[in-house]
């Protein structure tokens, strides 16, 4: 199967060491980062556009963009890893329709098209024969959207919580261990690379409310906008909050819930007893799935990375693969 991809960042750098480690049948021939593209219907050599990358900060021709590569390039899936735009959702949403507008399938790791536009871009895909996976833009490397499609197919999913942030997952465990303040663990996470330097979207429950939505309407089809999420972030807390949950027993985790029946849709820092399968230490992830059949089903990995996201990405395009181009 052939493969143009859209970013080359960390996740993107991560998806093609991989393409060039393991032998996976896909081959690469459109690339393009935010100065430059490259084309190659035969195959691009992955090696030297990752030296090239490294070494001079583009992976091709300047005079060439990244709507040249989704418009002309010879592929059967776009993989479409460039920063998310929580907003307005571009210049990925103008990306993954140009691409599906040709009949292609669109593999993303960007929350921000399938948070504000997946209904969208889900009845274009279907209305043009092609599949839009994005298995990357909820918990990372956790296998959650395949387990939803073939794990749990035939399920209702009741209700779901979960640490979809590892970043603050790894402010309370150490505000919890060490009694930091919320600013010192925050300053360690930044030194950890765990951090950005803009922690807002992290720390005040943004960026898993936007993965709860994503959740929500693949799950419910609901409908649910960033705006309907009752959020509560973890900048607040003070290391007394904390002292005292550790004294009954408990923590303090930040967590996502969703519940249609009971209209919940809350992102907050809630109190868990110190033996919940959802209180881990670090960044991992985790998700608890309640279903009528298998009743609660909970997932835990590790939720970004360069490598680990890859196999979220990786386990996309393979699946496209075995469904739609092998059969063509
Ligand atoms: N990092 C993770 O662990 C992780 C995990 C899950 C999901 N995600 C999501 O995956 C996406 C990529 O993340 P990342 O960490 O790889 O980001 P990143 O390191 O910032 O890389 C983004 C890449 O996109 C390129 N780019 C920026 N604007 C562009 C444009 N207009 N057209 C074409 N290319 C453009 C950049 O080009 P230059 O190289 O020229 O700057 C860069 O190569 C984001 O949406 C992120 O939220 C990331």
């Amino acid at each position: 199967m052939k493969v143009a991809l859209i970013g080359l960042g960390t996740v993107g750098r991560g998806v093609l060491e991989m393409l060039a480690k393991k032998d996976l049948g896909l081959v690469l021939t459109g690339i393009a980062d935010s100065k430059s593209a490259f084309l190659d219907p035969a195959g691009i050599d992955i090696a030297r556009v990752l030296a090239r990358k490294k070494k001079e900060g583009f992976c091709g021709d300047q005079h060439l963009t990244a709507e040249d590569v989704i418009k002309k390039a010879d592929y059967d899936a776009l993989i479409e890893v460039t920063p998310t735009n929580a907003l307005s959702g571009e210049p990925a949403i103008g990306y993954i329709k140009a691409a599906l507008n040709r009949k292609k399938h669109v593999v993303t790791s960007n929350k921000g098209p399938i948070a504000l536009a997946a209904k969208e871009l889900r009845a274009m895909a279907r209305k043009k024969g092609v599949a839009l996976r994005y298995e990357a833009t909820v918990a990372g490397a956790i296998p959650v959207m395949h387990t939803l499609d073939h794990g749990l197919a035939g399920n209702e999913i009741l209700a779901l919580y979960g640490v979809l942030n590892g970043t603050c997952n790894f402010i309370l465990t150490r505000m919890a261990a060490e009694g930091l303040t919320y600013e010192q663990a925050l300053m360690e996470a930044r030194e950890m690379g765990y951090a950005e330097a803009d922690p807002t979207y992290d720390v005040q429950g943004i960026d898993a409310a936007i993965k709860l939505v994503i959740l929500a309407n693949t799950i419910w089809d609901n409908g649910v906008k960033l705006d309907d999420v009752d959020r509560t972030g973890i900048d607040l807390l003070t290391p007394d909050a904390l002292r005292l949950a550790d004294e009954g027993g408990c923590t303090i985790r930040l967590i996502a819930e969703a519940n249609p029946k009971k209209h919940l849709l809350r992102v907050s820092p809630r109190i868990l007893d110190k033996n919940h399968p959802l209180v881990f230490e670090g960044t991992l992830n985790a998700l608890t799935l309640e279903t009528d059949m298998a009743k609660e089903i909970t997932l835990i990995g590790r939720g970004a990375g360069s490598v680990e996201t890859a196999s979220a990405i990786i386990g996309d395009l393979l699946w496209i693969r075995d469904r739609y181009v092998q059969r063509a």
